[in-house]
């Protein structure tokens, strides 16, 4: 076993919500160590949470640029190698520019960067670092997923002719209704999430899930918004309909105001031959579907399926694997990217994937904006 990958964490601190989920996935695969953070912007809490699970307080610096000036002063062998940014959505480009400007990898959250034009830039920046960019849409990490994506690829599917990703949620309904607690909200506040709430956040992954399953890109979109009041200015709903390529129509369904809704992220791909249908809230069931053959369910962990699938199972098959074990995934595909091992490009989602995604969100808004009209993508 090689030694660990060194790693900082900017964000993610004990009052947030998906730090855990990336301290958990970096652990799973035994291939990473935490070793320095800014997890808050307060450096009392900061501190305070470091002690509280146990990593060492000595690389536990007061910001984000303090951390970089010291961490570039340590000897290569014992610097950060990779940085994980779980900062709210506007800190991302300006922190994943700087790190991959000074020769760290990244690990990045999703939505990218706050626009489009922020994401070419950040590309660009990539392109010249040579070093390794992921992004977490989380869900790529699932073995069935990763099953659609190979199976569709090696045409089990045939001509795809509609596909339908819909990510429901109902959180926002808490308050949503009322003005002052909404100006509490990061999501709501365009300053810091960005020009999209709903499709930002989440109808951002059902398209990256279309576009990772199918291999096919989105076109152009046509969309329509809710906000719900009139002094709201963040989408909280949204339809899309999609036209990809190869004569593929579709729909993208996000909403953050669907009552009684978890994390409801399905998707559904029509093909020619047979369909597949998937749920997140279910992950471990993937269904097929034919007009001529009874339906069938793969699972994860047996040997039916693809590598590609196999490889992001890590216990016999009926032992549930879940969102941890999905983020894991991710880390450990960037895993062997950074260590320069060969590794399937389904492993992990990179700065193209972020790149369309500020592509998708940007076009969904200009839709909405001037009159609910067809915009293309590049
Ligand atoms: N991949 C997924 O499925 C998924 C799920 C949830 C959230 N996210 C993304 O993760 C990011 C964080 O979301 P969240 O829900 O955890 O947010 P959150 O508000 O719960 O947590 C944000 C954390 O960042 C810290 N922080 C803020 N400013 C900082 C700074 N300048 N320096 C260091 N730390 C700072 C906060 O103290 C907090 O600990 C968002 O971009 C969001 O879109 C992704």
């Amino acid at each position: 076993m090689p030694k660990k990958i060194r790693l900082g964490i900017i964000g993610g601190g004990g009052d947030s919500l998906i730090g855990v989920l990336h301290r958990v996935a970096s652990f799973i695969n035994d291939n990473y160590e935490i070793v320095g953070a800014v997890f808050n912007p307060d450096y009392e809490q900061n501190l305070a949470f470091a002690k509280e699970i146990d990593v060492p307080t000595n690389r536990i610096y007061t910001d984000f640029d303090t951390l970089v000036e010291e961490e570039l002063k340590l000897p290569e062998d014992e610097r950060i190698q990779v940085c994980s940014v779980l900062t709210p959505n506007f800190l991302h480009y300006p922190m994943a520019k700087k790190l991959l400007e000074n020769g760290f990898h990244v690990i990045c959250e999703k939505p990218m960067t706050m626009n489009y034009e922020e994401a070419k830039t950040l590309q660009e920046v990539h392109q010249k670092s040579g070093k390794v960019f992921a992004l977490t849409h989380t869900y790529t990490g699932y073995p069935m997923v990763r099953q659609m994506r190979e199976m569709i690829k090696n045409g089990e599917l045939g001509r795809i002719h509609k596909v339908d990703a819909r990510y429901y949620q109902g959180w926002i309904n808490t308050v949503i209704h009322d003005k002052e607690k909404r100006s509490t909200v990061w999501r709501l506040d365009p300053t810091k999430a960005g020009i999209s709430s709903c499709i930002g956040d989440i109808g951002v992954h059902a398209s990256n899930l279309i576009e990772y399953t199918t291999g096919l890109q989105i076109k152009s979109v046509l969309c329509d918004f809710n906000y719900l009041y009139d002094d709201n200015q963040m989408d909280v709903d949204g339809t899309v309909l999609i036209r990809m390529d190869k004569h593929v129509k579709g729909v993208v369904r996000a909403s953050q105001v669907a009552t009684g809704e978890e994390n409801g992220l399905a998707i559904a791909i029509y093909g020619e031959k047979a369909a597949f249908r998937w749920e997140q809230e279910k992950p471990n069931f993937l269904y097929k579907m034919s007009d001529t053959e009874p339906l069938q369910v793969y699972k994860p962990g047996h040997a039916y399926n693809t590598e590609l699938s196999l490889n992001a199972s890590k216990i016999p098959a009926g032992h549930p694997e879940g969102i941890f074990d999905s983020m894991a995934n991710i880390y450990l595909g960037a895993a062997r990217a950074i260590r320069g091992e060969d590794y399937n490009d389904g492993e992990f989602p990179t700065m193209r994937d972020g790149v369309r995604g500020m592509n998708f969100i940007e076009s969904t808004v200009a839709s909405h904006k001037q009159g609910n009209i067809w915009v293309d993508l590049d």
